[in-house]
């Protein structure tokens, strides 16, 4: 009994380890501030689990026309009612071809901040937008973020690099 509790502890102190360590990989600069909403919220949820192994086959496709670049998919896949930024870190472990970096905000949870090395800036207007397609259907906006937004089977995730604003800005 008392030798099982202790197997079981070890397990999840090198399960935990491994999984924070992978995690700050990914972060990057990641300041973490705390809570945030939804999913990776900061140093408070890096406790991760996974009971699911359903799989849901997602595509990632993302797009650069500002900076003229190539347009590159990836096939991969979510928990079956993951998070999409759970499926993003994922990949981000798995192919070293897909990177990205995130801001934890207090109010709006994780906030796509770069993609394969290119972030976006509010000098230029520039950042990522998050934009689904349906199989069948138009791209359209999500209404929350990647740490929030749970992906259904066949999605297509556009990371769109474009600009905000415009001519009615305030300037
Ligand atoms: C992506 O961003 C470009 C550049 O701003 C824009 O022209 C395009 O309409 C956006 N949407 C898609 C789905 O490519």
């Amino acid at each position: 009994m008392a030798f099982k509790l202790i197997l079981t502890a070890a397990v999840l102190t090198l399960l935990t380890q491994d999984c924070v360590s992978h995690l700050e990989d990914v972060e990057g600069d990641n300041e973490g501030a705390s809570s945030g909403r939804c999913g990776l919220g900061g140093p408070a949820s890096l406790v991760m689990r996974s009971i699911s192994l359903s799989q849901v086959p997602i595509t990632i496709v993302v797009k650069n026309s500002i900076l003229n670049e190539e347009e590159k998919t990836y096939k991969t896949f979510v928990a079956d009612r993951g998070i999409l930024i759970g499926a993003m870190t994922r990949l981000a472990m798995t192919d070293n071809s897909f990177k990205f970096t995130y801001i934890v905000d207090l109010n709006y949870g994780p906030f796509l901040e770069s993609v394969n090395g290119v972030a976006g800036n509010p000098k230029d207007h520039t950042y990522w937008e998050l934009l689904v397609k349906k199989p069948g259907g138009s791209p359209q906006k999500t209404n929350v973020g990647i740490g929030c937004y749970i992906p259904s089977a066949k999605d297509q995730i556009i990371f769109n690099f474009t600009t905000w604003g415009g001519s009615e800005g305030c300037g």
